[in-house]
């Protein structure tokens, strides 16, 4: 069943094409990964769908319904939500704090919304740093700490921008374990991400852009062994001594 379909999706920045005629569809209870080159438009994209910038062209349905340039408070209340390539929490409230005010901003209760934040600060393994100011907690702990925060009411479309880039590897285990029980427990997941081995991983299903346009979609390992994509990846000058696919053979 589709959850998320977009047609013709296009937004421009002055002359340039970010996102160019771009389709897909995300499937309900799916980890569909968005990859591409640098600058290919993946955090564009995600921004359309999140509502944060509105498109110049195309159609985004939720479920069949119309959200196209619908307002990020709008679709949240949807249950779509994304997070930051640059993570974005409130530095000067603690971590437990932060997941409280996540929480009660999507309607719950104070006593619900603290059972729940500390169950995921458990689960995320922020216990010692809850009551420091989320300032003070390293990249991959903030990261973390927005996962806590877009999952303390569960989300039914939750988009991930390269949360585990930059992460120390023990932080990145955290977090591919909480995808995987999130996604057991039936949230559906965008995610755009250089780590083809965790792509690999976690997604059967990937859309591959480049220079604003999706030029493979399907089954994962096809569209890494896809020309296309290997010449995206690494320039046509490598053409003739290309790897047949992008995987990494383990
Ligand atoms: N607000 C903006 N104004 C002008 N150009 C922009 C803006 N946002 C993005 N771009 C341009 O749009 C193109 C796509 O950028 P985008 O950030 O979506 O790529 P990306 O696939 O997320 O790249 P990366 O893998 O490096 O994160 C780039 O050429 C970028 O410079
Ligand atoms: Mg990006």
């Amino acid at each position: 069943m589709t959850l998320l379909s977009i047609e013709h999706l296009s937004v421009r920045f002055g002359g340039l094409a970010a996102v160019d005629d771009v389709g897909f569809e995300v499937r309900q209870g799916e980890i569909l990964g968005l990859i591409g080159p640098n600058g290919s438009g993946k955090t564009t994209a995600l921004n359309l769908l999140s509502g944060f910038i509105a498109p110049h062209a195309g159609t985004v349905r939720l479920s069949g319904q119309d959200i196209t340039g619908m307002p990020p408070a709008q679709l949240v209340r949807r249950g779509v939500l994304r997070m930051f390539q640059m993570t974005r929490v409130f530095g000067r409230m603690s971590a437990f704090d932060n997941l409280l005010t996540a929480g009660m901003a999507r309607g719950l209760a104070e006593a619900e919304a603290g059972r729940r934040a500390t169950a995921l600060v458990e689960e995320l393994t922020l216990g010692p740093v809850q009551y420091l100011d989320a300032s003070q907690l390293s990249g991959g702990q903030r990261k973390l700490l927005e996962f806590g925060m877009c999952f303390i009411e569960p989300p039914a479309l939750a988009m991930l921008d390269e949360p585990f880039a930059a992460v120390h590897p023990v932080m990145r285990e955290v977090m591919v374990r909480f995808i995987r029980s999130r996604h057991a427990a039936g949230a559906t997941f965008l995610l755009v991400s250089h780590d083809m081995p965790i792509v690999v991983d976690l997604c059967q299903r990937a859309v591959c852009m480049n220079a604003g346009k999706v030029i493979a979609a399907g089954d994962i390992h096809t569209v890494l062994k896809d020309h296309q994509v290997i010449e995206a990846y690494l320039g046509e000058s490598h053409a003739g001594d290309e790897p047949a696919s992008l995987e990494v053979p383990s």
